[in-house]
């Protein structure tokens, strides 16, 4: 059987070597869907690209699986991460698929269940700390300094490198790169990967056009919109919940390179753009992700998207992630166990 993943599909666009580990989860080739109904309501050609359906529910697998094969290439025997939830349950996943040990570290209190759920699953060692995310980085890059420990955090270049993948899949999948593309922004690794991405294309002599990168962060974490650091960054996405992003130079120049923007949407409008797409579209995403379609919608608001565009927005990770974020919304009916009961509820015959 041939084996797939982002090391096998990508070969070729991949600092790889005959030594580097064929690691794989089969992570990466996810589904782009079009959005039909969203695209007829806001006048625009909506795709969604679903990173939800990567093996651990998030996007983080595509830079991770390169990551940790690096590292297991450099002879490490532990990796290490701080985060927000989705790079541990990464991190843990590919650790224990290539036999090594995964310390990470997260704020407590503040990452969605689902998250913590994968990491206890997979063997990690999980350690709380009593601060945010981005003490938490600061503590593991000054340890993977002097210690041995591989660092696999977004910046670890090989991390970023994994993760321009997904700009290449949409660009093969739509048999060229969109107009436009949204996406989350925390530590601001993923929007620079895409910019790595679609830079690599072009320079290859593939299409030309890069797409217009469009960056949200979360209004009580959005220190790239208002210029400076947020001290004490809260959101109700807490995957985006970050106050001083590692890679924001990087982005900086990914937004201006490719003509794009970096926005804040309100954490109400983050959730209504949550429940749209999951009832108007089937695809239930974290709430992080749905800032991206938040953003979006603003920027049709402000007529700053064309009618028509071609548009792509990122899931970054799925609606199962954050099962908290999830019920709390719904009421569930209970009635008794009787089909004439049953038949009234539904409005089959008149109540
Ligand atoms: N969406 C989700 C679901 C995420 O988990 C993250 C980052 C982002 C968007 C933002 O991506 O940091 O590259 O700008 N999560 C990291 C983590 C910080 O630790 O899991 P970014």
């Amino acid at each position: 059987m041939a084996w797939k993943g982002v090391l096998s599909e990508w070969a070729s666009w991949l600092p790889i070597t005959e030594r580097t580990p064929r690691l794989t989860l089969h992570e990466g080739g996810t589904p782009l869907v079009h959005a039909r109904r969203l695209s007829a309501a806001w006048n625009v050609e909506l795709y969604l690209k679903v990173e939800g359906a990567n093996p651990t529910g998030s996007f983080k697998d595509r830079g991770m699986v390169l990551a940790v094969a690096k590292a297991v290439e450099d002879g490490a025997r532990t990796v290490i991460c701080a985060s927000t939830g989705n790079t541990a349950a990464s991190a843990a996943a590919y650790a224990a698929r290539a036999g090594v040990e995964a310390v990470v570290v997260i704020p407590e209190g503040k990452i969605a269940r689902g998250k913590l759920a994968q990491a206890v699953a997979h063997g990690a060692r999980v350690i709380a700390v009593r601060g945010n995310f981005d003490e938490a980085l600061t503590l593991v890059r000054t340890l993977a300094e002097s210690d041995r420990v591989a660092l696999v955090n977004s910046v670890n270049p090989y991390r970023l490198e994994g993760q321009k993948t997904a700009a290449l899949e949409v660009a093969a999948d739509l048999g060229r790169p969109p107009d436009e593309l949204f996406l989350p922004v925390g530590n601001a690794g993923n929007i620079s990967a895409y910019w790595m991405g679609f830079s690599a294309l072009r320079a290859a002599g593939g299409a030309q056009d890069i797409p217009r990168l469009h960056g949200v962060q979360a209004e009580g974490a959005a220190p790239m919109v208002t210029g400076r650091p947020v001290e004490h960054p809260e959101t109700v996405a807490t995957a985006i919940r970050i106050g001083n992003p590692a890679s924001w130079r990087k982005a900086e120049a990914a937004i201006a390179g490719s003509g794009g923007s970096i926005q804040a949407v309100s954490d109400a409008a983050i959730l209504e753009a949550y429940h749209e797409v999951a009832e108007r579209e089937g695809v239930f995403c974290e709430p992080a992700s749905a800032a991206s379609l938040a953003g979006l919608k603003a920027h049709l608001h402000k007529g700053l998207v064309r009618p028509g565009a071609r548009v792509v927005a990122v899931l970054t990770g799925h609606g199962l992630k954050d099962p908290d974020t999830a019920s709390g919304a719904v009421a569930v009916e209970t009635l008794d166990a009787d089909l004439e009961t049953l038949r009234r509820a539904i409005g089959l015959v008149p109540a």
